[in-house]
């Protein structure tokens, strides 16, 4: 939104100048930022005033004060790559801690290993994902991941419930349970990956932390849950050593 007020106001000022450039590049910028906000808007399920009057975070729902009391399953890298040895079906979601760890390396290392063993392995890429449009697609592909097996939500969703083990790198709020769960929750009906659906999920972060919306996590205390503490990088390349 803030670069297309940014846009807007350079197209004002091309129009007080009298010049013709300024007033094209600034409702080019200001017009596809306003695009790039609406796509965004839909992918959270959040209506464009309330993004622009409101913000995440500001009022928490009720589960999380609930859920923050819950123990949550710590797992160790070696079981981690156990878990993923023994799977046929692993799907990778990869989101912004993904990013800020610098981890699609050993993550395109590892899909190769997984794969060198026949185990199918697919990504699973939340159109909010990250801090940037495309920001997963982006770093996959710089890390040389096959494009066929880089899935939409909407296209590997359905998928999940007949999935082995789904490990999540790096990412929160595009796995919280509560936006279907908790209807007063600041990101009640936000599409999400179900994740929770799948036989296992290994969840890789430094703590308990929330992501961007600032909101608490059911995900993390659920029975089929298993917590990799840690950095991103650090956890793959140790579970990579681990499995080979
Ligand atoms: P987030 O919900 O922000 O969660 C990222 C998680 O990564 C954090 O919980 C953090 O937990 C973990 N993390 C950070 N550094 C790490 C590291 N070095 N190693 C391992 N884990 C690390 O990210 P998401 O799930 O990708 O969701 C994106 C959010 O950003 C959404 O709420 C979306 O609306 C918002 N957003 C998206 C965009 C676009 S266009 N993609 C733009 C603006 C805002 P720890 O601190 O515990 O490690």
């Amino acid at each position: 939104m803030l670069n297309s007020y940014s846009g807007w106001a350079a197209a004002a000022t091309g129009f007080m100048l009298a010049n013709d450039l300024l007033i094209v590049t600034g409702a080019l910028v200001g017009s596809s930022g306003a695009i790039l906000s609406y796509i965004m808007c839909r992918a959270m399920n959040r209506h464009f005033l309330a993004v622009i009057l409101g913000g995440f975070g500001e009022s928490v729902g009720s589960s999380s004060k609930s859920v923050s009391d819950q123990q949550v399953i710590a797992i160790s890298h070696d079981e981690s790559a156990q878990l993923l040895r023994d799977a046929d079906s692993v799907v990778i979601v990869p989101g912004y801690g993904m990013a800020v760890a610098h981890a699609q390396q050993p993550v395109s290392e590892l899909t190769k290993v997984l794969r060198s063993k026949n185990i199918d392995v697919r990504f699973a890429i939340h159109p909010v994902a990250g801090r940037m449009p495309g920001h997963m697609n982006v770093l996959l592909a710089e890390a040389k991941v096959p494009y066929d097996i880089v899935l939409e939500m909407d296209e590997i969703n359905d998928d999940l419930p007949d999935t082995d083990v789904v490990l999540v790198i790096g990412a929160n709020d595009i796995v919280n349970p509560s936006a279907q769960e908790d209807p007063d929750g600041p990101i009640a009906g936000m599409p999400v990956l179900e994740v929770w659906k799948s036989n296992a999920t290994i969840v890789l972060k430094r703590s308990m932390a929330t992501g961007y919306a600032g909101v608490d996590n059911p995900l993390f205390y659920r029975d089929k849950t298993k917590m990799l503490f840690g950095d991103a990088k650090d956890s793959m390349d140790k579970v990579l050593s681990a499995l080979k």
